[in-house]
């Protein structure tokens, strides 16, 4: 079993029968899923639903017969559970290099606990270490890289292997912010891009983890 395997079922530990969780995206996500799907569909977890935050955890919750809910039919979640790509020491979080993050942050902000599952590679002194993902709309998307770079960052467009813009469930661009000496004041950071006309998402998900399990090659490690 690898690490993102076994950070995704020490979290299987947090779900109870009756609970309504929030799914989230990326290939640790997925392997919860995969557990989860398999309890439930062996009838040794019951009473269970689930918000996903992509068309793909849809489709693969769908396969494994989760039962599948949204916010509006239930707006309280009892559980999140999720990657990351990048844990500092306060447990903020950089996510989104899956494409998902708009979503993630508008499930997992509806959740009473959330459990953010990674291998130890993601553990950083300081957020960004590697690109910001920031959720762009596709009208004047230049000007849009254009603001992000004055923001002391190397911003691009992220494309696709065949030169397309990347393309969100959405349907809006994303753009890769790489800050060199890393993000300096991540809470001041996620105030300026949540106030400029264009932006309509990033990365950075502050104050919002309660758990995470990092699975390293020492063991698991759970921090609060
Ligand atoms: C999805 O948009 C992301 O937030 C993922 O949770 C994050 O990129 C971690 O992905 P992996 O689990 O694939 O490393």
């Amino acid at each position: 079993m690898n690490l993102k395997q076994q950070a995704a079922r020490r979290a299987l530990e947090y779900v109870e029968n009756g609970m309504t969780l929030g799914l989230g995206s990326g290939s640790t996500t997925n392997y919860f899923i995969d557990l989860l799907g398999g309890k439930v569909k062996a009838g040794e977890l019951t009473g269970i639903r689930a918000t996903p935050t992509s068309e793909a955890t849809a489709q693969r919750a769908r396969r494994w017969g989760i039962p599948l809910t949204n916010l509006g039919e239930h707006p309280n979640l009892d559980l999140a559970v999720d990657g990351a790509d990048e844990v500092d020491p306060a447990l903020n979080l950089i996510k989104g290099l899956g494409r998902a993050a708009l979503r993630e942050k508008i499930v997992e902000s509806h959740a009473k606990r959330f459990v953010v599952i990674v291998d130890e590679s993601k553990i950083v002194e300081r957020l960004g270490r590697g690109p910001l993902p920031v959720e762009i709309v596709q009208f004047e998307h230049k000007t849009h890289i254009r603001w992000l770079e004055t923001l002391g960052c190397r911003a691009e467009l992220w494309l696709e292997e065949d030169g397309s813009p990347v393309v969100t469930d959405n349907g809006n661009y994303l753009a890769l912010c790489w800050f060199e000496e890393g993000i300096a004041d991540a809470y001041e950071l996620a105030l300026t891009l949540s106030t400029h006309p264009g932006i309509v998402e990033h990365g950075l998900f502050l104050d919002m983890a309660t758990d995470v399990v990092v699975a390293g090659a020492d063991g698991i490690h759970e921090l609060k």
